[in-house]
């Protein structure tokens, strides 16, 4: 089995109109979706680490292949990102256990972010790193104590990054988890999307 029914069913909440999102419980041999133009970046990476990125590349393939392009390479840029091909931007994640992307058109959206986390509290040690003094007054509408504050901030830095080309600190990035908006310290407005399961999922998009 390479889904997760539980997971399959929240995502399925996640995404506005113009985004599309799947996932992948990480399989052995996965590791071998990666195509000649993605594996130079993973040469000396762990096997757990090419994995991880095969199956979400196994997942945003499919995702494109419902937007009409057939097999496309997704090569790690020097800075991080995933290069989408022509007309097309998304995100790719991964936890020790699954793999997810989030795939649109240019034409409907600027910037996707995705990130995934296990549902677990943070670790109260992180808290002040992660969360801003306001969050943390909001602190009873996360079940999770500051994790989907930490989950929201890296899908929304994935977001901004390809276009920002900006480093941000999890305190250059406040969020408001009731009116799924994250402000960002130069101004940007970025919508959120966040779902609880088996996983913590966020997704952000400008
Ligand atoms: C980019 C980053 C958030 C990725 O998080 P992670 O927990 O290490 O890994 P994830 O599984 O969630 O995501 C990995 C994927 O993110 C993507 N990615 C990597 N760097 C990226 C960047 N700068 N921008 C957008 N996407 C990026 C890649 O597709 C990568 O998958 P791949 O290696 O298979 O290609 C993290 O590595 C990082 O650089 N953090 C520093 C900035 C930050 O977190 N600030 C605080 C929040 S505002």
């Amino acid at each position: 089995m390479v889904s997760d029914p539980v997971l399959a069913a929240s995502l399925a909440t996640l995404p506005p109109p113009g985004i599309i999102v799947d996932h992948r419980l990480i399989t052995i041999g996965d590791e071998h979706a990666l195509l000649s133009e993605e594996a130079g970046a993973f040469r000396r990476s762990a096997v757990q680490v090419r994995r991880a990125s095969g199956a979400a590349r196994i997942v945003a393939r499919a995702l494109l292949d419902r937007l009409g392009h057939e097999r496309v390479a997704l090569p790690k840029s020097p800075a991080g990102p995933p290069i989408w091909p022509k007309g097309v931007l998304g995100s790719l994640a991964h936890d020790f256990r699954v793999a997810i992307a989030a795939v649109g058109t240019t034409g409907s959206v600027a910037g996707i972010g995705i990130d995934i986390e296990p549902a677990q509290p943070l670790s109260p040690d992180l808290l002040e790193l992660v969360t801003t003094p306001r969050e943390r007054a909001m602190i009873d509408s996360d079940p999770y104590h500051g994790r989907s504050f930490f989950v929201v901030k890296e899908a929304v830095y994935k977001a901004v990054f390809p276009l920002d080309r900006s480093f941000l600190e999890h305190h250059d990035v406040e969020v408001d988890l009731a009116n799924r908006k994250a402000t960002l310290r130069n101004g940007r407005v970025v919508d959120v999307r966040f779902c609880i399961s088996t996983h913590l999922v966020a997704l952000a998009f400008f």
